[in-house]
């Protein structure tokens, strides 16, 4: 044994260099907030929150490193050099060499969508992400999720279950391409329990695009962790570095959309990445109605400077090694305890499967969402719903169209929280699963007409 990670514990590769104190309440205090906020997780002050597994967005730690290179952040308007550090580390990374730094991820979306769709457009996904979905349909386009058949199924061990159905991509590229202005896959897929993508499925889908001269977009959120698991179990790639495979991965795609607050390390930021230099001119005029000059997109200098420092961290293997197993770890867990999760366990969350945890509430009372409830009142943690409430639709009749899952997704921020604070996630997920004959579910007293997630107040039945 020479190697750390030859020992059965894998240690977290960094220590700690600064501290933030966390909020410890008591469940009186808990209980006054979730009135308060009439039931959503998203009105709580993070005050109230102990641990807060919400997103693994924009709440990972940043490295020394990082906060080193912030200090030299050129805060030019245009041709700041932290935008061509910040530009060749995403040029060596996807090989795309037309970059456009955006705010965040959705800003991306929303550029490249205004940019190329028009109502009645239809824009395969393996599953879209809210954000994406929601600029979609804003275009008046159809955002339309043809994950795999295994991807709907919680209970499924299939490797890459975030893999795009294939027959379906090709019955609409056959059938109605000229609707199609691009095609996107999700790594990992977010939306589906954090599930990766194959490279067997991208270089598919990437080819099958190209015969129908229709681009394909990658949403690289989660491009590291994706990678990782190529790595760990897909033929071929073992002996390969995850930046070679983020590399080969990129290589099959005409653009991508990326938020830099999952696999850029940051707190911050994003970029719209392509190959197309006059689509690329054309995102970049509405860049600058919105967001900012090409050279910032409404980000500091220093933040693209402490972005494209996190690009290069996030494809270390030590990382990558203990991203993953920290995610799995907590998994384990509670499967140990009989609590029922999206099996195999993805990159970046624990997925709960409420249906299955709370068979006697209906997905029209919210299973997940009276799932993640529970989990504050009892322990200060906070997840969020991926079910009804996020995906569901109201019919024209009033009546609820459910999503196909319910599931509490637990996001595992990076290098923030330690071992001991999971295990202490897992003792109250642990003991809320003890009584989940008693929990209540919930129905909706006021919406938003769109991402209603957000906003929707609750109130116990
Ligand atoms: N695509 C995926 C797959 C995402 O997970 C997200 C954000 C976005 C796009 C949008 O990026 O937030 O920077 O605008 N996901 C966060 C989450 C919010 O909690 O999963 P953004």
């Amino acid at each position: 044994m020479t190697e750390p990670h030859q020992f059965k514990t894998i240690i977290e590769p960094f220590r700690i260099h600064s501290v933030e104190e966390i909020a410890v309440t008591d469940q009186g205090q808990r209980q006054t907030a979730l009135e308060r906020v009439h039931y959503n997780l998203f009105g709580l002050h993070a005050d109230e929150v102990t641990i807060d597994l919400l997103t693994d967005s924009g709440t990972g730690a940043m490295s020394s490193r990082q906060w080193a290179g912030m200090m030299l952040g050129d805060e030019s308007y245009a041709g700041s050099r932290s935008f061509y550090k910040f530009r060749d580390a995403v040029t060596e990374l996807t090989g795309m060499p037309e970059v456009i730094p955006t705010h965040q991820g959705r800003a991306a979306e929303r550029i490249l969508f205004t940019e190329t769709l028009a109502a009645g457009d239809v824009v395969p996904n393996n599953t879209h992400f809210d954000t994406t979905r929601a600029n979609v349909e804003y275009q008046g386009a159809q955002a339309l999720d043809i994950v795999i058949e295994e991807g709907h199924d919680p209970a499924s061990r299939h490797p890459f279950k975030g893999d795009m159905d294939l027959a379906q991509l090709e019955h609409i590229l056959t059938a109605e391409s000229s609707r199609v202005p691009l095609v996107m896959v999700t790594v990992t897929n977010n939306s589906g329990g954090g599930q990766p993508v194959s490279m067997a499925n991208l270089r598919a889908v990437s080819e099958m695009c190209h015969q129908h001269a229709v681009p394909f977009f990658l949403d690289a959120c989660r491009f590291a962790e994706n990678a990782w698991f190529i790595k760990m179990r897909e033929s071929g790639y073992a002996d390969r570095t995850p930046l070679e495979i983020s590399q080969e991965m990129f290589s099959l795609a005409d653009g991508c959309t990326f938020s830099a607050k999952k696999d850029g390390l940051a707190n911050i930021g994003g970029f719209l990445a392509m190959r197309d230099a006059s689509v690329a001119d054309r995102c970049r005029n509405l860049l600058i109605l919105t967001e900012g000059f090409p050279t910032y997109g409404g980000l500091a200098g220093y933040d693209l400077e402490a972005i494209a420092q996190g690009l290069h961290e996030v494809v270390d293997e030590h990382y990558l090694r203990y991203r993953i197993r920290s995610t799995a770890y907590l998994a384990e867990k509670i499967n140990g305890a009989g609590i029922p999760t999206v099996q195999p366990t993805g990159g970046h969350a624990v997925y709960i499967d409420a249906k299955q945890l709370l068979p006697h509430i209906p997905p029209a009372r919210f299973p997940a969402q009276a799932l993640a409830v529970e989990i504050y009142r009892t322990g200060g943690v906070r997840g969020v719903e991926i079910g009804s409430v996020m995906f569901g639709k109201v019919g024209g009749d009033g009546d609820e169209i459910p999503a196909l899952m319910e599931l509490v997704r637990l996001a595992i921020p990076r290098r923030t929280y330690t071992q001991s604070h999971i295990d202490y996630v897992a003792e109250v997920l642990i003991e809320v699963a003890s009584r989940a004959d008693e929990i209540p579910g919930y129905r909706i007293v006021r919406q938003a007409p769109w991402l209603r997630h957000f906003t929707a107040a609750f109130e116990p039945i």
